[in-house]
């Protein structure tokens, strides 16, 4: 996996561990803020505007939300665009377009938010597959990375992950990407697995 990182230094109280991460600098002095993460086979960058119709594809796709209440509408996927353009110039992370380096096909995303778990605000990577694209270990490949980032370039000590307790595909992918459960909990009246993978040399 090969990292190159833009990222801002933003201290998250008890989840990252102290040392400060240093900003990165092109080679004329520009600050870089634009990510990209590769794998064997795929290649992470931020979303764009224009990534909206490939979006649609998964997240209004009836089948694919069928653990989210309701499958996306235009204006969610809208939204769901702004939100992750609006982490990565908060955080320097989000949800990132999972592209396919063979064919630069867009066939996800996955990557990584703050998300509200029970009041405390945590590092969860989520993931999301075109449905023809699933069950060719693309989640978790692409959710191994973004795990390895998050320790490796951004810090955090702990990341999380949480699906509904039937959802097997997701549940799946974050043990194969070494998380365990941890407690199930209730975010906004639905029950959720949560799962959590530590960083190995977290110091005691
Ligand atoms: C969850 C999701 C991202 C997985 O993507 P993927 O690329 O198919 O994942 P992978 O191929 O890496 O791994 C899937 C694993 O789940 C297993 N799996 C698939 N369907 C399953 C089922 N019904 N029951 C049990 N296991 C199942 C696969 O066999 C595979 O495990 P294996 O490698 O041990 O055989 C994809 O199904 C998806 O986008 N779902 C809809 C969105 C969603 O629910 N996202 C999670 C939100 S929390």
């Amino acid at each position: 996996m090969s990292l190159h990182n833009g990222i801002k230094n933003y201290p998250i109280r008890g989840l990252i561990e102290k040392t400060p991460r240093p900003f990165v600098f092109d080679k004329i002095g520009f600050l870089k803020m634009t990510l990209s993460i590769e794998t064997e086979r795929l290649r992470l960058r931020e979303f764009k505007i224009q990534d909206k119709m490939n979006l649609i594809d998964i997240l209004s796709d009836e089948d694919s939300m069928r653990f989210y209440p309701h499958p996306f509408s235009e204006k969610e996927v809208e939204g769901w665009i702004d939100w992750n353009l609006k982490n990565y110039a908060e955080y320097g992370f989000g949800l990132w377009a999972v592209i396919l380096k063979k064919t630069d096909v867009f066939i996800g995303d996955c990557g990584i938010t703050l998300q509200n778990i029970e009041g405390e605000k945590l590092p969860e990577i989520g993931y999301h597959i075109e449905r023809k694209y699933c069950n060719q270990g693309y989640a978790t490949e692409a959710a191994l990375a973004c795990k390895n980032y998050a320790f490796e370039v951004l810090g955090f000590l702990k990341v999380y992950t949480y699906t509904t307790p039937d959802n097997l595909s997701s549940r799946r992918v974050a043990e194969k990407i070494g998380m365990t459960p941890v407690k199930n909990f209730s975010k906004k009246g639905i029950q959720e697995v949560l799962y959590v993978a530590e960083r190995v040399d977290c110091p005691q």
